[in-house]
């Protein structure tokens, strides 16, 4: 198969597309693959979980700030779904939101503006889903409720901020039998999608060492009085250190390596700088009246978080938002056969010639090659409805189709468990002087009852 990709990358790379889209099947679509009734797991776990089907999801959005809003103005672009109650303890972003919803939606939803009214919500009987956008200490509380009152549930990143909190998600979703997805929604981006797609494709041979990160210089926004609802972003990182951030790097590395699905995450050990950066902006960029100047901060700048998994594959993940310097996830993929990375270029080196890159025309070319069918066809929609350069939505979309179709969802409970953990041992580790601590098997012994990450089609 090699032989033939560099045959054609290098001869005759425009072909390439034509025959790709004159097909209607893509022989290398390996990720997306259709749901078979004998994919079911043991009763006692919730992999691979199957709930029935749902017509026209109806959605309670909960938070309503930067995020809830995005969310706000991408679900309605899905014909299958219907906002029925949206949240916000801000009467501003509420009466924006049902402002919005005017010109996208027929029945306007029923709005909530108290702090404990998710409660409210969740006790509803005509509600399927439960969509939190609100600060990361709700994530976990109001997921719980929302399952035990017999819904499904999608959380932002991360799901949890504790290990205990993490368990309690697994098995509340194990008891209830709802769907508690995190939204990530970097699995999303076309690039890491093709690439995971590659990567069963086996063009990269055995998959050996992987690197992830968040690095993104959030300083003004997280000084800033009104970006973030009562500054919780940077009261975080006033109180903890180690990675507070795990899942937008961890996520797509996670899937690459088919974690739980064959694999599993054994221990890591963790290091953090000492804080640097937060005190030097707190600084040069506050005024002298500002509450936040002099403030101490536990959070070193760059977390660098190293995880072993039992078949032998390490895992490099990195957190810095306070430095000055390009957004980056790395997303970098090392196997015995080649090399993929997204970050700061993306680059593609295979066998026998990986000492170099292939060129950006090449690449593009690659990339059609193994871009999912189902990604194909959703493509000009996602560009076009926009959020992260359409990731979120192709997010959206795959979510709602799962519901839709009574199928498992791309993400479980267990993801969300295992990535968010990472925020509570990860600091553990560096408290200890970066001693290893061993991750917990959320699935219970059941880390190798599947053994590929698939992606669901009805
Ligand atoms: N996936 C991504 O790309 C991405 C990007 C940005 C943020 N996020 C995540 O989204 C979440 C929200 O981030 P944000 O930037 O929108 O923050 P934000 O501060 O703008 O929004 C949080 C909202 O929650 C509301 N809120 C607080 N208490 C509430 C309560 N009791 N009931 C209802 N609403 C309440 C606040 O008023 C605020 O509007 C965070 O978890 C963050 O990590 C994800």
């Amino acid at each position: 198969m090699r032989f033939l990709l560099f045959f054609l990358v290098f001869n005759i790379s425009n072909f390439i597309s034509a025959q790709i889209s004159n097909n209607d099947e893509n022989i290398y679509d390996s990720l997306f693959v259709k749901w078979n009734d004998t994919f079911l797991t043991p009763k006692n776990t919730a992999l691979n979980l199957v709930c029935p089907k749902i017509d026209t999801v109806r959605i309670a959005v909960i938070g309503l700030g930067n995020r809830g809003m995005m969310a706000i103005e991408r679900l309605p672009q899905i014909p299958t779904i219907k906002i029925v109650a949206i949240a916000d303890i801000d009467s501003n972003k509420v009466n924006k939101a049902l402002r919005s919803l005017h010109d996208t939606q027929f029945d306007l939803p029923k709005p909530y503006y108290e702090k404990n009214d998710w409660k409210l919500i969740c006790q509803r009987n005509d509600i399927d889903l439960i969509y939190v956008c609100t600060h990361w200490e709700l994530h976990t509380p109001i997921a719980i409720y929302a399952m035990e009152h017999d819904k499904h549930v999608a959380v932002e990143v991360p799901a949890a901020l504790t290990v205990d909190e993490c368990w309690q998600l697994v098995k509340t979703a194990e008891k209830t039998r709802k769907h508690c997805i995190q939204l990530e929604n970097c699995m999303y981006d076309f690039f890491e999608l093709t690439a995971l797609n590659m990567v069963q494709n086996n063009l990269l041979g055995e998959v050996v060492h992987v690197e992830g990160a968040y690095i993104h210089d959030l300083r003004s926004l997280n000084f800033s009085n009104t970006y973030y609802w009562n500054n919780w972003r940077l009261k975080r990182l006033q109180q903890t250190n180690g990675n507070t951030y795990p899942t937008h790097g961890l996520g797509p590395l996670a899937h690459l390596l088919n974690i739980h699905r064959g694999d599993k995450m054994s221990h890591l050990v963790s290091m953090s700088s000492d804080q640097f950066g937060l005190t030097k902006y707190a600084n040069d960029q506050l005024k002298d009246s500002d509450n936040w100047k002099g403030n101490k901060f536990e959070k070193g700048d760059m977390n660098t978080t190293l995880i072993k998994t039992a078949n032998g594959k390490t895992i490099m993940l990195q957190h810095d938002v306070t430095s000055p310097r390009p957004y980056s996830r790395l997303f970098t993929v090392s196997g015995t056969d080649g090399f993929i990375q997204k970050y700061p270029k993306p680059t593609i080196a295979l066998e026998p010639k990986a000492h170099f890159s292939f060129s950006s025309k090449q690449i593009d070319s690659i990339m059609t090659v193994y871009e999912p069918k189902t990604i194909k066809e959703i493509k000009e929609k996602a560009l076009k409805v926009g959020g992260h350069g359409g990731m979120d939505f192709i997010m959206d979309y795959r979510l709602i189709y799962c519901l839709n179709n009574g199928l498992p969802l791309d993400q479980d409970v267990y993801d969300a468990a295992e990535w968010s953990s990472i925020i509570e041992l990860s600091k553990k580790s560096v408290r200890s002087g970066s001693k290893a601590v061993k991750i917990p098997d959320f699935t219970r012994n059941n880390w190798n009852v599947l053994n590929k990450v698939s992606y669901y089609l009805k």
